[in-house]
């Protein structure tokens, strides 16, 4: 298998903090990835880099081999990756069924998107309708499909934020904290819907999470970080027992 996403000495600063420090990690296609370290970190800041909200001071990304380095979100979402936010970022007056609409990749954009009145859509694209409804029902949102996303549970927001990453046609999706704050059953839940989406649509997962005790049974690789660093790389089973692991996340 091939590698999906190549991140290659990437340095990010803040100042004189190294919040990314020199990482070089590889994510292989058609796996879901978790990336865990410390509060503080730089998992965040790894995944607004490899999304291309913040520019690195140094190191390359590629993705599929191309080389995103420096390109604008918008550019890198294009290019078919998507990324979800670690505190939901959703259209919160629209419902449910907009919200996924609005995230179609040849949207004309989110200003747009704003200004539009509802009938509006129902009459612009029956296919890209039809569509979002499938995405509803493979991220289990069908039912709730016309409520306002202001009016959802902590667990179904970010279940919209995975359609709306998915409606946006990404084959590698980074998710920061998918499952925080959101209850046990749930969560397992969501990890169940991301192993589905691997394994059905061949989409890659590139994951932020703290909650080990619900994702390691759904993952197929760890790499995990402390001070913007990489410690350790590997499978579940490797990583959970590498000292240097233990001693900085698991023990602190
Ligand atoms: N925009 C910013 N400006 C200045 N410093 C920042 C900025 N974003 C992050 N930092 C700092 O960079 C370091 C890494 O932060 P980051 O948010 O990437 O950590 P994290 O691993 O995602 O942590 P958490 O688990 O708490 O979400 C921290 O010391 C943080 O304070
Ligand atoms: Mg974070």
């Amino acid at each position: 298998m091939g590698l999906a996403l190549e991140v290659r000495n990437i340095t990010k600063l803040f100042g004189s903090l190294r919040a990314v420090d020199d990482l070089s990690i590889g994510v292989e296609e058609k796996t879901i990835t978790i990336l865990i370290g410390p509060n503080g970190s730089g998992k965040t800041t790894l995944i607004n880099v490899i999304s291309g909200l913040y520019k690195p001071d140094s190191g390359r990304i590629f993705y599929n081999g191309a080389d995103l380095t420096g390109l604008p979100p918008h550019r890198v979402y294009r290019a078919g990756l998507a990324r979800t936010f670690q505190i939901p970022t959703l259209f919160w007056k629209l419902t449910v069924l907009e919200n996924v609409l609005v995230a179609k990749k040849d949207n004309p954009g989110e200003g747009f998107a704003r200004s539009l009145l509802r009938s509006t859509w129902i009459t612009a694209e029956k296919g890209a309708v039809e569509e979002a409804v499938r995405i509803l029902r493979l991220v289990g949102l069908a039912s709730v499909w016309d409520k306002s996303a202001d009016s959802l549970s902590g667990g179904q927001m970010k279940l919209l934020e995975l359609g709306r990453a998915l409606m946006s046609g990404a084959r590698l999706i980074l998710l920061d904290e998918p499952i925080s704050g959101v209850n046990p059953t749930l969560a397992h839940e969501i990890f169940s819907k991301i192993l589905k989406l691997r394994d059905e649509l061949g989409v890659t997962f590139f994951i932020v999470e703290h909650r080990l005790d619900i994702a390691l049974s759904y993952v197929d690789h760890i790499i995990a970080m402390a001070y913007g660093k990489l410690l350790a790389s590997g499978n579940p089973e490797m990583v959970m027992n590498d000292a240097k692991v233990i001693e900085s996340y698991l023990g602190e």
